[in-house]
């Protein structure tokens, strides 16, 4: 089945774009510090967005997705409830990581930088969240978490669904 395209910005995300285009347009290297005010507002960067970026910075729209593609951080969907980073570097593969990450695409029947199908968790991996010391470690939103079993996963997981229904 064919995924349902994002609903269009509403007038208030509309307004949060164009300001955050014109806060940096000037600025060296604008692109990147856009970009990222753009996700860090909507949590990711809508096609509305890369159209309004591409006309303030003079480039075309192909450019704007060559880098927005170039760099995994940015989104061009929108992110499920909450997203939920597993950390691939050194110190948490070492400790669990590898088995952590396979379960957890497995559990949530996702790759990385998808969302499951109830819309309620996006994965995505990354590279060393300063826990190694509790490896292995995630992030549940904002919260970085040590010392991942599967099993806790799963429990986060669950405590997550429980509060979207509650
Ligand atoms: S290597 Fe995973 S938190 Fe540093």
């Amino acid at each position: 089945m064919p995924k349902a395209s994002p609903p269009p910005l509403t007038d208030s995300e509309l307004s949060a774009v164009r300001l955050a285009i014109e806060e940096r347009r000037s600025l060296p290297g604008a692109l990147l510090p856009i970009l990222h005010a753009i996700q860090d507002c909507l949590g990711w960067v809508p096609a509305e967005a890369v159209a309004l970026i591409a006309e303030a910075l003079n480039q075309s729209r192909a450019e704007i997705h060559g880098v927005i593609s170039f760099y995994h951080h940015f989104r061009t969907v929108p992110p499920g409830s909450v997203v939920v980073q597993v950390c691939r570097a050194e110190s948490c593969q070492a400790r669990g990581g590898v088995a952590l990450e396979l379960h957890a695409r497995r559990s949530l029947g996702v790759d990385w930088h998808e969302t499951t199908a109830d819309g309620a968790v996006t994965l995505e991996p990354v590279y060393c969240l300063g826990n190694c010391a509790c490896s292995p470690a995630i992030r549940v939103g904002n919260e970085i978490l040590g010392r991942i079993s599967p099993a806790r996963f799963d429990g986060i997981i669950a405590g997550l669904r429980q509060e979207e229904t509650a």
